[in-house]
């Protein structure tokens, strides 16, 4: 999905059924126009394929041999997986997931490229089969640096920590490959995507700063947390944990002062555990 400056369509679909979930939509969504009658739509929570009918999907549900997203399982922990999927490899898979996640993103449009890009679907899974509770895509080779173009928590699953979840596992993907990149996401941020990242960056700033009493450089907390610095220098300006001398920013962190920021931040959110990482990493 791809930023736009064309102004927000009108709402076309209302509600969509996924999974056990019927799911009130939040924003128009270009589907081919043979879908232009529909204001409900019916997906295989597997495969995304969507339909105009219920029976239709009793009946895909009856033969769709699907039951978890394809591509690669790359992270289990506990009932959590997340799977790694191609858009090369898994074309219509692709598209399905960005006609469903345009139905709650604004600003971004279709991109129909799917091809240059890497679907990370987080599932919770129990026995029949895992269920994606939410998405982050991101560019195979990003000019800019974004190590993530989407994200996703469908609605039943949000403010559950999940959105924290999926940027944290992005920044940690990224920390464990070699080269060490720092990353950002594509902007425009919408108000949620930017409460989520705020809340994330302060978080993991916060906490190496209290571990090394504020005696660390921004490059320094750039290279233990993938966060580009401009990124960093932002949210700790907006800590008021800034000072500007000589012509360069330092960080003052008064013990006090991190402590009340802690307090304010709120809820860490789920952890992502680095160990159960599954090393198959895109070539
Ligand atoms: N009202 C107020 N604050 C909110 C809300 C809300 N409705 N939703 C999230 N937040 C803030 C809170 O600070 C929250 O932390 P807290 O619960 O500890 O207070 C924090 O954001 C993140 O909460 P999570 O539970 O980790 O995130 P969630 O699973 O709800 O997902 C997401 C966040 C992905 C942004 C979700 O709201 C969503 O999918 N929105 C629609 C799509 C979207 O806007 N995506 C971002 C676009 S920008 C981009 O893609 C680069
Ligand atoms: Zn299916």
């Amino acid at each position: 999905l791809r930023e736009h400056e064309e102004f927000t369509k009108v709402k076309n679909i209302a509600t969509i059924e996924l999974g056990r979930y019927e799911i009130e939509t939040w924003y128009f969504s270009p589907f081919p126009p043979e879908y232009n009658d529909c204001l409900n739509l019916y997906f295989c929570e597997f495969c995304l394929t969507f339909m105009k009918r219920k029976q239709q999907l009793q009946r895909h549900m009856k033969k769709c041999d699907l039951k978890h997203p394809p591509g690669d399982e790359i992270y289990r922990s506990g009932t959590l997986s997340m799977f790694e999927v191609d858009g090369k490899k898994n074309k219509v898979y692709g598209q399905n997931l960005c006609y469903l996640a345009k139905l709650f993103l604004d600003h971004k449009t279709l991109y129909y490229d799917v091809d240059l890009f890497l679907f990370y679907v987080l599932c919770e899974c129990d026995d029949r089969g895992c269920h994606m509770v939410g998405y982050f895509s991101k560019e195979k080779h990003s000019e800019e640096s974004y190590n993530l173009a989407c994200i996703l928590t469908l609605p039943p699953y949000q403010r559950k920590g999940y959105g924290k979840f999926l940027i944290a596992f992005s920044a940690a993907y990224e920390l464990s490959k070699k080269e060490g990149k720092v990353g950002t996401p594509e902007r425009p941020l919408s108000d949620l995507g930017l409460l989520s990242y705020r809340g994330y960056w302060t978080r993991v700033l916060l906490d190496i700063l209290k571990k090394h009493k504020g005696n660390i450089s921004i490059k320094e907390l750039s290279d233990m947390t993938a966060i580009r610095a401009e990124d960093i220098l932002a949210t700790l300006q907006a800590l008021e944990l800034i000072q500007y001398r000589k012509g360069q920013h330092v960080i003052c962190a008064d013990p006090k002062v991190l402590d009340r920021h802690l307090k304010a931040a709120g809820r860490g959110g789920l952890e992502v555990d680095v160990s159960k990482l599954i090393w198959t990493p895109y070539k």
